[in-house]
């Protein structure tokens, strides 16, 4: 039976202690790049994606994110009443109404595969979709939309990777494989944050995934692994040689924004593209140089 994706789980329940003061009191995934949020490039990515269910795996001091997907009466109401329609409309499509979004805590910094296992109940068996947002990925055709593109052909589990400099391993879980179709490998292994000297290449997985529900299981009997923490990496891994798992090379760029340098590239980025301020913004760096 041919399987669509319909749910994305996005793993939000991190402390953010990188972007100390700025996270002190609100949620690393509402940093904003230009003028949005985190969190909502990456659930607009989802949405274009064909995905209608957002699942948040959520923690303490989260709360903005809920409200940022709420309707917000006062705002909604004084817009109405000044006649901002552009804005009020604006305002509207952050969660726009075929979306569901729902909320689920990790009660525990346990690490990226627990939090995943904490949306099972929500996900009922289906395979699915996970997006970091601090992975801010940009594409002509947005990223997790080539994915499930990919998905609806292959219907295996799709990780997306991209090359990174053999020294920065010990940052992302590094995937090998074997030639399987253009820009796709077929995973033989996969390894969470190895040293350049043991990595089994220099092919980095980016914050987006579509995974069989098999892997819930696996991270049930997932050991503590890299940091001390449950990782989704190991768990995946497991499923090599049982399951097809592809990694894909694809096409767009990635902003590293749990970081405040890849913060600061996307702003860059994001703002020259943006069409209200690119032009000015371009003339003001030009000045600065
Ligand atoms: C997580 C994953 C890692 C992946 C990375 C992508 O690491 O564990 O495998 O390569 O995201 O951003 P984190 O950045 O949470 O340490």
């Amino acid at each position: 039976m041919d399987k669509k994706i319909t749910k994305a789980v996005f793993p939000v329940a991190g402390l953010g202690t990188r972007f100390l003061p700025a996270t002190k009191a609100s949620p690393k995934e509402m940093l904003a790049v230009v003028d949005k949020p985190l969190i909502q490039y990456a659930v607009e990515e989802a949405y274009e994606a064909g995905i209608r269910e957002m699942i948040f795996v959520t923690g303490r001091n989260k709360r903005a994110i809920e409200d940022h997907f709420d309707t917000a009466y006062e705002l909604e109401s004084e817009l109405e009443a000044s006649g901002k329609k552009a804005l009020l409309d604006l305002v509207h499509s952050i969660k726009p109404d075929d979306m569901d979004c729902f909320y689920v805590r990790q009660p525990k910094s346990l690490g990226l595969g627990h939090a995943v296992l904490c949306a099972e109940k929500l996900i009922n068996q289906e395979p699915f979709a996970v997006l970091l947002a601090d992975d801010l990925m940009v594409g002509v055709t947005p990223i997790l939309r080539q994915m499930t593109e990919l998905y609806a052909k292959h219907q295996c589990s799709i990780l997306a990777v991209q090359e990174v400099p053999r020294e920065e391993t010990q940052r992302y879980g590094i995937v090998k494989g074997t030639q399987y179709a253009e820009r796709l490998l077929d995973v033989s292994d996969f390894v969470e944050k190895p040293k350049p000297e043991v990595a089994p290449s220099n092919l980095a997985v980016a914050g987006r995934y579509i995974l069989s529900p098999a892997v819930f299981e696996n991270i049930r009997r997932q050991p503590k692994g890299a940091g001390g923490e449950i990782q989704l990496t190991d768990a995946i891994a497991a499923l090599i040689g049982k399951e097809k798992i592809l990694a894909f090379s694809y096409e767009g760029n990635r902003y590293d924004c749990g970081s405040k340098l890849g913060l600061l590239q996307a702003t860059v980025d994001l703002g020259l593209a943006h069409p209200e301020l690119g032009a000015e913004f371009k003339s003001w760096l030009a000045l600065r140089r």
